[in-house]
């Protein structure tokens, strides 16, 4: 199966009368295994829309979406949240981690629930947090840690469960350039080395010289 999404005709509507907002106008999407995607597009244009759709965290209005091969439409909420901690990972563009909890229980958290003892999934959160360069940074939680350290815990946390799809909205929209160069280095080794299909969705254009395609969102329609 080398197709990890497919969306055919998605339309999602917000709210009703004066305050209806048409998101996503049919869109059509098909992402090969393998992909680097940079969904470029300004504020607005129905980025988080699509990525929340594609990562079943919400649904479209009409249209059909394919992810991993499963079509999702039908799937209830608690089948799905089983299926998104198999297949798929999310980065959000403000990194989401549990602030009582340090880098190393956060990342170990979704291994927990997916049913891996806590010795051994403690064990792989920390080998992923050695990769991510954050190493040093096991104990601390994520008020104790800069905006890319958070960032770097937030992809480890996404890649823990060895998602096949990785959905990352914004992610280095509060980052310094540094910062941000270190986070698209790590999601390009997630793909490469990992063989893990990304889709980023950003309106930084650096994202674009990390991602093998680039598509532009405009008004809630992709433009080649
Ligand atoms: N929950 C919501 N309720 C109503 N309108 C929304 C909601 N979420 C997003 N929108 C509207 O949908 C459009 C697309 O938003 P969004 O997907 O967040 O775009 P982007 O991520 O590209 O900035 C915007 O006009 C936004 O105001
Ligand atoms: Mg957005």
């Amino acid at each position: 199966m080398s197709e990890v999404v497919r969306l055919r005709g998605v339309v999602k509507i917000y709210g009703s009368g004066a305050l209806r907002v048409e998101a996503l106008r049919g869109v059509d999407l098909t992402v090969a295994r393998g992909e680097f995607l940079c969904i470029m597009g300004p504020s607005g244009s129905g980025k988080t829309t699509l990525l929340n759709i594609i990562s079943t965290l919400d649904r479209p209005t009409r249209g059909d979406v394919k992810v991993c091969g499963v079509d999702v439409g039908g799937m209830g909420g608690e089948e799905l949240a089983r299926f998104r901690l198999r297949h798929i990972g999310v980065v959000f563009q403000f990194h989401n981690l549990l602030p009582e909890l340090t880098a190393l229980d956060n990342v170990a958290l979704p291994l927990i629930i997916g049913g891996v003892g806590v010795r051994e999934a403690r064990r792989r959160a920390e080998e992923l947090l050695r990769r991510m360069g954050v190493g040093g940074r096991l104990a601390h939680r994520p008020s104790e840690m800069s905006g890319g350290e958070r960032q770097r815990v937030a992809v480890a946390r996404a890649l823990a469960t060895e998602p096949e799809l990785l959905v990352c909205d914004e992610p280095t929209g509060s980052l310094d350039y540094k910062s941000k160069l270190s986070v698209l280095e790590l999601l390009r080794e997630a793909n490469r080395e990992m063989g893990v299909t990304v889709i980023v969705a950003t309106h930084d254009p650096l994202v674009s010289r990390f991602s093998t395609r680039v598509l532009q969102l405009v008004d809630g329609v992709i433009k080649g």
